[in-house]
């Protein structure tokens, strides 16, 4: 595997594991965290050992997996050297046991002795199965822990647990974790932006059961929400259908069909567009819609049909032409299936027709569905071409340039 480098002046972080199924996910985000440069250092708890095991996080994350406070290869306090490394310390999963641990104070294992003494923040993503969760026990811990500023909580979330059963306490996605743990080790440079995101495709009904679409899963849009989120930014995101989660701290309003999306948008905006600084258009908007919406189900036969089509608003470019000034900023999107001269040659068609201030131009092979895209941001006079990276990654460089064209233009 290719790693990027860490360093011991790395920022790092102690993931610490406990002893929950999603164990399995820890080492997802151990992988997810090293590919932002950040320096791992696992500490398992006996229980967390039975699902994962030591080896396989240090293998992963390049460093010794710690789980003995009287660990003999290390000289010294290990507990207190941990402590004193980590910038953040991040337990995922944290059972309801070591919850009611850290909720007593106790330090008779290296997990709770090094997160007492840990100095920076501490990320506690909970995984048990709902009941547990619910319990006046559990609930009773989380709130005393609550009253302790240091601990950020991600999750749980609703959703399928071990044994199948659906309720609350699924452990957060490995993603939404890992955003949690940058947004502590970044400083959060979008603290005073209201940053609207649309993401996802549309969906224009034929009839009750029929509709049309496009492939679009939404990833690319909810990545950009996800890090303004993670950046201090508060991010409402305006999302067609898909299947994705919320990502943390991020509002969501729903919307199914162009003229749900260019409704809501105009809300959100206000009728001067003075409701966001800046509008990241990530979503695959449908040109078309068909000329009427059938009440009842259309019935098969033996005929050719023709459907109706006609053209959606452009909504990017009624937003470009009713902005006055440079606020808010605007972001579209460009998804080609063309060759490379062609695709910048179109975004920058899209960049004059829809004054926008710069367009993310990505062939439809390689951003469509995945987990990583291939982007050219075309400017006005400029054009910058991104390497292979994660959507999250692309997402904070769009974010870097939509900070640098607001503090261009003063
Ligand atoms: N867009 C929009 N309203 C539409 C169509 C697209 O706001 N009815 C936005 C998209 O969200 C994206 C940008 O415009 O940010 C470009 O979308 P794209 O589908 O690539 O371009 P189109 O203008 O639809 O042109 P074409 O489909 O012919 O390439």
């Amino acid at each position: 595997m290719n790693q990027p480098v860490t360093t011991p002046h790395s920022p790092t972080v102690v993931l610490g594991v406990t002893g929950s199924i999603a164990a399995f996910k820890s080492i997802e985000i151990a992988r997810l965290l090293i590919q932002h440069h950040i320096r791992v250092l696992p500490v398992l708890t006996q229980s967390g050992a039975r699902f994962v095991g030591p080896v396989t996080f240090t293998g992963i994350c390049g460093e010794a997996s710690r789980m003995d406070m009287w660990d003999p290869s290390f000289s010294g306090e290990l507990h207190v050297a941990l402590a004193s490394q980590a910038d953040v310390v991040l337990v995922a999963p944290a059972t309801a046991d070591i919850i009611a641990r850290f909720a007593q104070g106790r330090a008779d294992d290296l997990l709770t002795a090094l997160t007492l003494c840990a100095r920076g923040h501490v990320i506690v993503a909970p995984a048990m199965h709902p009941r547990m969760w619910a319990h006046p026990a559990t609930q009773r811990n989380v709130q005393t822990l609550q009253r302790d500023a240091r601990i950020e909580w991600v999750g749980p979330v609703v959703g399928p647990v071990a044994n199948g059963e659906i309720g609350l306490g699924r452990m957060a996605e490995p993603q939404n974790i890992v955003s949690a743990v940058l947004a502590r080790l970044r400083p959060p440079d979008l603290n005073d932006w209201h940053i609207v995101v649309t993401a996802g495709p549309t969906v224009e009904d034929i009839d009750p059961v029929r509709f049309l679409g496009n492939r679009s899963t939404g990833r690319m849009g909810f990545s950009v929400a996800r890090r303004a989120a993670a950046r201090g930014a508060r991010v409402t995101l305006i999302a067609g259908p898909t299947e994705l989660t919320t990502p943390a701290g991020v509002q969501r309003r729903d919307v199914r069909s162009a003229s749900d999306m260019r409704s809501t948008l105009h809300d959100v905006l206000g009728p001067s567009l003075g409701g966001a600084d800046a509008l990241v258009m990530a979503a695959a908007v449908g040109d078309y819609r068909p000329a009427h919406i059938h009440n009842e189900k259309m019935k098969r036969g033996a005929q050719p049909i023709q459907l109706e089509l006609v053209a959606n608003p452009d909504i990017l470019a009624e937003l470009g032409s009713m902005r006055t000034g440079s606020s808010p900023l605007l972001v579209g999107f460009a998804v080609e299936t063309a060759d490379e001269p062609t695709l910048i040659e179109h975004a920058r068609g899209k960049l004059s027709k829809k004054r926008v201030d710069f367009i993310v131009a990505n062939s439809a092979s390689i951003g469509f569905g995945g987990e990583s895209n291939e982007a050219i941001l075309v400017g006005s006079d400029d054009i910058e071409r991104l390497p292979r990276m994660t959507k999250d990654e692309l997402a904070d460089r769009i974010l870097d340039r939509v900070i640098g064209l607001r503090s261009g233009r003063g």
